[in-house]
């Protein structure tokens, strides 16, 4: 926060022409806030803000979003330059420390990710407890927290080293563990990791490599996959980063709060968006069927939306959305898929909406899900993976905001209020004489 000359606003009761005033904070950018800490104590009112839609939760430095410009910073700097000339080790890292790390520290920082990425044998023996049809993203919300019962040395909050060695174990074994559900669910052996590998390439080799064949990850491939987890990487305090911290605030163990992200992030309104956007475009079919779906979008007595298009936070395009789209370029044309029609509709449907006067007035522009869906079912993975992958990536920006919160001297249980509309105090009456 700022030093500027203090700003206040100040709130009337305008029943009983009482007045209060709160300080407004300065951000380094961005709206400036009202800070509403005393405004209990000092008004004996709560806020009432279902959805957080203008609620600031915490103080931040890891990530920007200016959603009506459509940027997105991480520590300062652009997702697309980082997308572009990054890999995603480096952007955890950055999102860690707060800057990008000189060559001894990347080479440092890769070897102590990457003498984590095994997990514990007897770890490995959970996944025969799940269904073999299980969801992977079920079987992400159960192993992830039980690393809690197999890295006791990691999970005491108040030590920092025990800090970092679970931020690394994390960020290393997630796609170990992601990878294993994707092999158990097509019921085949586990890949075990290996370290001579890039993280993506690692995490292409442990889900498609099988021990009957040699197995070369295709560089075009292990591209986009970079780009896609840099993309997911982080995005400032949306559901699940805030679940993290609210399960965090409690002083849980960090296993468990990154489960409870996992859990948050499986929602269809959250990381699930990308399977819906799928789902809607095979069933669309050919580009003839586009102007019906549009029109449905737009009916008010239509619960139908189109899938990939808006956000919360967004009312201009989506940074990420245009770097996917180019991703999905390349990756079709290596892989030799011609004039995909899901792409072909998915373009076509882009350029109708967004000439349309109902998605401008909105401001409803593609979001990051829009095309994601389309290079993962290319890449070969099924749509049930989806979430777990933006699982994998999310997991290095929901280690960083865990680890600010606990260096946070302000650091306090999260506990919201409410407004309270249920009964008001009656008198227990006996089951015998109630009627
Ligand atoms: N299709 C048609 N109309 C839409 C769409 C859409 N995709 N999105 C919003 N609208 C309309 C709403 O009907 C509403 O219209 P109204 O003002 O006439 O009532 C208006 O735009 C505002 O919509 P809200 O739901 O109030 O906006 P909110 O910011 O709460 O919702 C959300 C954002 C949930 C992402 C929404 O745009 C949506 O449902 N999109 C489709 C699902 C999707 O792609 N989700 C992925 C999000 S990105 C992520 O989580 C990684």
């Amino acid at each position: 926060m700022t030093d500027a000359p203090h700003r206040t606003v100040t709130l009337t009761d305008d029943a009983t022409g009482k007045k209060w005033t709160f300080p407004i904070l300065d951000g380094s950018m961005g709206p400036s806030v009202i800070d509403t800490r005393k405004l209990y104590s000092g008004t004996d009112f709560f806020a009432h803000d279902p959805g957080f839609t203008s609620t600031s939760s915490c103080e931040s430095k890891i990530t920007f979003i200016d959603g009506d410009k459509g940027i997105l910073l991480h520590r300062g700097y652009p997702i697309d330059e980082l997308a572009n000339k990054s890999d995603f080790l480096e952007v955890a890292q950055l999102l860690q420390t707060g800057e990008l790390p000189n060559a001894a520290e990347k080479r440092e920082w890769n070897k102590n990710i990457t003498m984590h990425t095994m997990v514990h044998e007897q770890l490995i023996r959970f996944y025969s407890g799940f269904r073999r049809d299980a969801h992977p993203m079920a079987v992400m919300v159960g192993v992830v927290g039980a690393l809690s019962a197999f890295y006791h040395d990691s999970i005491d909050i108040n030590d920092a080293r025990q800090r970092e060695i679970a931020s690394h174990r994390l960020i290393a074994k997630i796609p170990t563990l992601a990878a294993m559900a994707f092999k158990y669910s097509a019921g085949q052996p586990f890949v075990y990791p290996q370290n001579h590998l890039t993280y993506a390439e690692n995490f292409l080799h442990m889900c498609f490599s099988v021990p009957a064949e040699p197995y070369k990850v295709n560089p075009v491939l292990a591209h986009a996959m970079n780009k896609i987890f840099i993309l997911h990487a982080d995005h400032e305090q949306n559901a699940s980063t805030s679940t993290v911290r609210l399960a965090s605030s409690s002083g849980a163990n960090p296993f468990a709060c990154i489960a409870a992200g996992i859990a948050c992030l499986w929602g269809p309104a959250h990381g699930g968006a990308n399977e819906a956007v799928l789902r809607m475009l095979m069933s669309i079919g050919s580009k003839d069927k586009i102007p019906e779906i549009v029109k449905r979008a737009k009916d008010k007595d239509d619960t139908f939306r189109l899938m990939g298009f808006g956000h919360r936070v967004y009312k201009n395009y989506d940074p990420r959305a245009k770097v996917m789209q180019q991703t999905c370029r390349e990756v079709l044309d290596e892989l030799g898929i011609k004039n995909d029609p899901l792409l072909e509709t998915a373009m076509e449907l882009e350029r109708i909406a967004l000439q349309d006067d109902y998605f401008i007035q909105k401001k409803l522009y593609p979001n990051v899900d829009f095309y994601s869906g389309i290079i993962l079912r290319a890449m070969g993975f099924p749509m049930s993976m989806f979430t777990v992958l933006f699982a994998v990536a999310r997991t290095a920006g929901w280690v960083a905001h865990w680890q600010e919160q606990l260096n946070d001297p302000e650091r306090k249980i999260g506990r919201p209020r409410q407004l309270y509309t249920g009964a008001t105090t009656r008198a227990f009456v006996p089951v015998e004489q109630r009627e």
